[in-house]
């Protein structure tokens, strides 16, 4: 089987200037959905049509593995994007999916079950369908092409679109969900001899179901699991409703593997991510990208995880944010702390409140509690970096390194210049400004002396 996608359109209903396939549902653009569900219906010849905006589209795409074809006139409509296509399947004798562009929410296992139904029907009845529609029924089928049918049965015999159909057609519930399996063969004919809209002049794709079937093959119409699956993109409105929806089947989809996540409703996951049982998840928390958080972790409300790798038992405290970096088993970060590009900390380690970590590495059982900024440096096991410690890592020209042994104590306010090192057993005193390695179990200290005058402080106050 092939499969086409119509992405040429101008989206007009959306007012964008970016192309409407490329607006992102969940950090991934609409088009990414379409393209990875119908790889889940295990079809793997995919055209991909494309008009307004081609070149970025095509451009974003290039990795999945799909032909791209152009439709000249973005306004020609449906049927006329198809037939932009048509080197892809004129001379295939099998069956071709066409599938909108802008329907992210049919599913890999309905396009299967599409599939099957075409096989089903040539088994048992030994007819070849000219043609299968995805439909559903919908309260409010506004905007949707009307299925009319053989009364009693599932045969289509047209597809009304709502601008050309008459008072009766639109009191029609069932809708055409923009999802079709047709014989390529006949497919072609039809899309040959169909005549433009009278009212739009557009070739709508949906009026070869009527020559197909004048022709003396079976359209049948294939219903939806869920009415929602059919939902078409058109709006911004419609956008976030689509968005919504995917989001909560995220959320469902690990909640029934073991996670618990507190007011879903707030919680914004990515199709990417990837979680493990008795994970617990807070509101307000955003999981992006490839984020994988391992067993008995929990994330606090508030926090932003973007390709960050939280292993077994951690706590991400409330309002943190962890950038492509790890936390290593049981280690504690925020609440407030920030951590980024490719930072590791390590098992156990402490990362608490304003602590910012830049591509460094926190050793085993390091705690960095309050108020410091630790960019560019490696720490080793259970050393201890005290509130408002500065690794200062640029002289406005370049970054530099630093490396602070095991077991070490950095005082409080201390401002670390890089490039340096400070050894194993080493202590800092609070306030002290090192520029020079310290050797293993050395003092360093760096601070004017502190006068005392007695009674003078009273006198400068009853002044
Ligand atoms: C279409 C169907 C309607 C169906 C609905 C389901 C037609 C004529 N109507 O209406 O019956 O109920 O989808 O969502 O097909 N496109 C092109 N080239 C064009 C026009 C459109 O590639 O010239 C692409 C668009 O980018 C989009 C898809 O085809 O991804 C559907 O076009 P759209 O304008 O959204 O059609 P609807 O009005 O939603
Ligand atoms: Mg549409």
């Amino acid at each position: 089987m092939k499969a086409i996608i119509l992405a040429a359109g101008l989206g007009t209903r959306f007012k964008s200037k970016k192309p409407k396939v490329l607006h992102e549902i969940l950090g991934k653009p609409m088009l990414w959905y379409v393209i990875t569900n119908v790889k889940n219906g295990r079809i793997n010849d995919i055209a991909v049509v494309v008009g307004h905006g081609a070149e970025v589209v095509k451009k974003r795409f290039e990795n999945e593995g799909v032909k791209f074809f152009h439709q000249k006139n973005p306004k020609g409509g449906t049927a006329h994007a198809v037939l932009s296509a048509k080197d892809f399947f004129s001379s295939y004798d099998g069956y071709v999916l066409i599938i909108n562009g802008d329907s992210p929410l049919v599913s890999g296992e309905t396009i299967r079950n599409m599939q099957q139904f075409i096989h089903m029907v040539q088994t048992y009845e030994g007819i070849k369908l000219g043609g299968v529609v995805l439909t559903s029924y919908l309260q409010d089928p506004t905007g949707y092409g009307r299925i009319v049918k053989e009364p009693g049965t599932d045969r289509i015999l047209k597809i009304v679109e709502e601008k050309d159909a008459t008072p009766e057609e639109r009191a029609i519930q069932e809708v055409n969900g923009g999802t079709y399996i047709f014989y390529a063969p006949i497919l072609i004919e039809a899309l040959f001899n169909i005549k433009p809209s009278p009212v739009t002049g557009e070739l709508y794709l949906t009026d070869v179901v009527k020559y197909i079937n004048d022709k003396g093959y079976e359209v049948r119409s294939f219903m939806a699991k869920e009415p929602t699956e059919i939902l078409g993109v058109n709006t911004r409105w419609e956008l976030s409703l689509v968005e919504n929806i995917i989001k909560l089947k995220l959320i469902r989809y690990w909640a029934e593997r073991g996670v618990t996540f507190h007011f879903p409703e707030t919680i914004w996951i990515e199709p990417d991510v990837s979680l493990e049982p008795d994970v617990e998840v807070y509101p307000g928390v955003m999981l992006k990208g490839k984020t994988k958080v391992k067993r008995d972790s929990v994330i606090g409300t508030g926090s932003v995880l973007k390709d960050a790798v939280v292993e077994e038992g951690c706590e991400v405290r409330e309002y943190s944010i962890v950038e492509e970096s790890s936390l290593k088993s049981s280690s504690i970060v925020g609440p407030f702390a920030r951590i980024r590009n490719n930072s590791i900390i390590d098992e156990r380690a402490e990362i608490g409140n304003f602590v910012e970590v830049k591509k460094s590495n926190v050793g085993k059982g390091v705690k960095a509690k309050h108020l410091a900024y630790i960019g560019d440096a490696t720490i080793g096991e259970n050393t201890n970096v005290g509130a408002g410690v500065v690794f200062a890592n640029y002289d406005g020209k370049k970054k530099y390194e630093s490396f602070v042994g095991q077991n070490a104590f950095i005082g409080s306010n201390s401002l670390i210049i890089a490039p340096v090192k400070i050894g194993n057993w080493s202590y800092v005193a609070g306030g002290s400004v090192v520029n020079k390695d310290v050797p293993d179990e050395a003092l360093a200290v760096s601070r004017p002396g502190l006068k005392i005058l007695e009674r003078k402080g009273r006198k400068l106050l009853d002044k």
